[in-house]
C-alpha cells in the first residue's frame, strides 16, 4: 500500500487542467455490449476504475484499445460472453451497471453483487427491481446476481418510481431500457447528476430515444440496435471542486481549466458565503483566496444540491475556519471517515447523527494518517497542504481511482510531493 509524503503549510498557486469525468466515463463504458460496432470516446481519463471497467469489457469479449493519451476505440462485434470476472466486479461497484446491458445482448449474464465499502452498505435493491419492472427475472445465489431478459417485448410502457435518489440505479435502468424496442420506460424520481445527461447524449448519438436527463423525470423510448458513435466525455466536476477547494483552503491562487461552474453551484454558493473570490470564464475558473473565512452550515444532497463527493474535501477546509461549522450528510450517512484522521492532525469534529460539527482551530498540524476511500483520500491530502510539519498519507492508492495525474497536477501547483509505492514504516 502507498504512502504520499508531504510538508505544509503550502499555498497553492497556478493553472490545473481538469480531466474527463470518471463518473461519466464508467456508466458510458458499462453500456457498451448494447453498442454494436464501433466507438470512439475521447476525453477518457486514465484512471484505476477506468482500467478496471476496461478489463471487464474485454473478459466479455469486446476489443478496447487506447488510441493516443485520452481516446478509447471500442470494438463490439456483438459476441459478448454473459460472464462477468468476480475479481473485477468487486473491485469497483460501478461495473454492476453492466448487468442490464449484457443480459440484454446475450440473453444471460451473471455478475456479482457488489459488496459494501468505507462509505456505507452500497445495496443495489433499486437496481434489480428496476431490472424486474422491465420484464428481467433476476436472482442472487452465492453473491452472484442472475438475471435472464424478457422476451420481444410488445409495445409496453412501463414506470420505474425510485423511492430514493440512486445514480448508478437511473442510468442502470435508462440504459437497459434503451436497447429494448417497444418499451416506453417513464423514470420518477430520477437522480439529475450532470453524468446522467452526459450518458443520455452519448446513448442518444448512438440512436437511442431518451430524454429528460438531468431532471427528476426521464422518458426512454426503446429502439432495436444501438450504432457505436464517438462522443467526447464531459469534464470531471468532482476533481474541478477538489482543486477549488484546495485552492482556497490554501489561500492561493490557481485558474482551474474546464472547471464548468454550471455543474459546481452548490460549491460556488459555499464559497459566495465563506468569503472565497473566485471568478467564472468560458475556460474555468479561478480562486483567489481571501484570508478571513466565515464559517457555513451545509446539507449535503442529490443534484443540485452540494455533493456527497466534495463533503470529505470541504470538511477539511472548514476545520481552521474560525467558528462553528455544520456539514449535514443525506447520501451517505456514514462517509465520515476522515474525520478520526483529520483529527489526528488536530481538527476538531464531532459527528453527530450524520451532522459533522467543525469547530474550526488556529492550524492544522502534520501526522501519520491513513486515506480510507477516494474522496476521503482526496480530504486528507487538503488537510496536509494546510498543516503545518510533514504529513504521511499511507494507503493513498485510493486516490488514483479519481484523480489522473494527481502528483504532476498538484507537483505543478507548487506542492512537493513524494510518493513511496510501498508503505512507510
Ligand atoms: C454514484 O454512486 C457515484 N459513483 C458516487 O461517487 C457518488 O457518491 C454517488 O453516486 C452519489 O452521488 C459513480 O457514479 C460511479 P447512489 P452510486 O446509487 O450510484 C442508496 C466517487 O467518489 N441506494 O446514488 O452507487 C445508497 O446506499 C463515488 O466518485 C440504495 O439504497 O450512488 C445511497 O445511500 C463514491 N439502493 C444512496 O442510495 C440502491 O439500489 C445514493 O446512492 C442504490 C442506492
Amino acid at each position: 500500500m502507498g504512502s504520499f509524503i508531504l510538508y505544509g503549510p503550502v499555498t497553492l498557486r497556478g493553472k490545473v487542467e481538469i480531466s474527463g469525468a470518471k463518473n461519466a466515463a464508467l456508466p458510458i463504458l458499462a453500456s457498451i455490449p448494447l453498442i454494436k460496432g464501433i466507438t470512439v470516446l475521447h476525453n477518457v481519463p486514465r484512471l484505476e476504475d477506468v482500467h478496471t471497467m476496461i478489463q471487464i469489457l474485454r473478459s466479455i469479449g469486446v476489443k478496447v484499445e487506447w488510441k493516443g493519451e485520452n481516446t478509447l476505440l471500442i470494438i463490439n462485434e456483438g459476441s459478448c460472453t454473459g460472464d462477468v470476472p468476480y475479481e473485477l466486479v468487486r473491485k469497483m461497484r460501478a461495473s454492476f451497471n453492466i448487468l442490464g446491458p449484457l443480459t440484454l445482448s446475450v440473453g444471460k449474464a451473471s455478475v456479482a453483487q457488489p459488496g459494501g465499502c468505507a462509505i456505507g452498505l452500497r445495496p443495489v435493491n433499486f437496481h434489480i427491481d428496476g431490472l424486474e419492472k422491465l420484464g428481467f427475472s433476476v436472482s442472487i445465489s452465492h453473491g452472484t446476481v442472475h438475471a435472464t431478459a424478457p422476451g420481444r417485448v410488445d409495445e409496453s410502457e412501463v414506470v420505474v418510481s425510485f423511492p430514493k435518489v440512486s445514480v448508478g440505479a437511473t442510468e442502470h435502468i435508462m440504459t437497459t431500457a434503451a436497447g429494448m424496442k417497444g418499451l416506453t420506460l417513464q423514470i420518477n424520481n430520477a437522480a439529475q447528476e450532470p453524468e446522467i445527461e452526459d450518458l443520455q447524449n452519448f446513448l442518444n448519438s448512438c440512436g437511442a430515444r431518451i430524454t429528460g436527463a438531468g431532471t427528476s423525470s426521464l422518458t426512454v423510448e426503446g429502439v432495436e440496435e444501438l450504432q457505436g458513435c464517438e462522443y467526447t466525455i464531459m469534464y470531471d466536476r468532482i476533481e474541478a471542486g477538489t482543486y477549488l477547494i484546495a485552492a482556497a483552503a490554501t489561500h492561493g491562487e490557481v485558474e482551474v481549466v474546464n472547471a464548468c461552474s454550471n455543474h459546481l453551484g452548490a460549491l460556488l454558493e459555499v464559497f459566495e458565503h465563506m468569503g472565497v473570490n473566485f471568478t467564472c470564464n468560458e475556460n474555468g475558473i479561478t480562486v483567489k483566496a481571501g484570508d478571513v473565512y466565515r464559517p457555513v452550515k451545509i446539507e449535503v444532497n442529490p443534484y443540485p444540491g452540494f455533493p456527497t463527493d466534495l463533503q470529505p474535501q470541504i470538511l477539511a477546509m472548514l476545520s481552521t475556519v474560525k467558528g462553528v461549522s455544520l456539514v449535514k450528510e443525506n447520501v451517505f450517512k456514514s462517509r465520515f471517515g476522515h474525520v478520526p484522521e483529520l483529527n489526528r492532525m488536530g481538527a476538531l469534529i464531532v459527528v453527530e447523527d450524520s451532522v459533522a460539527v467543525v469547530e474550526g482551530v488556529e492550524e492544522l498540524t502534520g501526522a501519520p494518517v491513513e486515506a480510507t476511500d477516494l474522496r476521503a483520500a482526496a480530504s486528507l491530502l487538503i488537510a496536509a497542504l494546510m498543516a503545518k510539519g510533514e504529513t504521511i498519507i499511507s494507503h493513498i492508492e485510493h486516490i488514483f481511482r479519481g484523480y489522473e495525474k494527481v502528483i504532476e497536477k498538484f507537483r505543478g501547483l507548487g506542492v512537493n510531493i513524494v510518493y513511496e509505492p510501498r508503505d512507510v514504516e
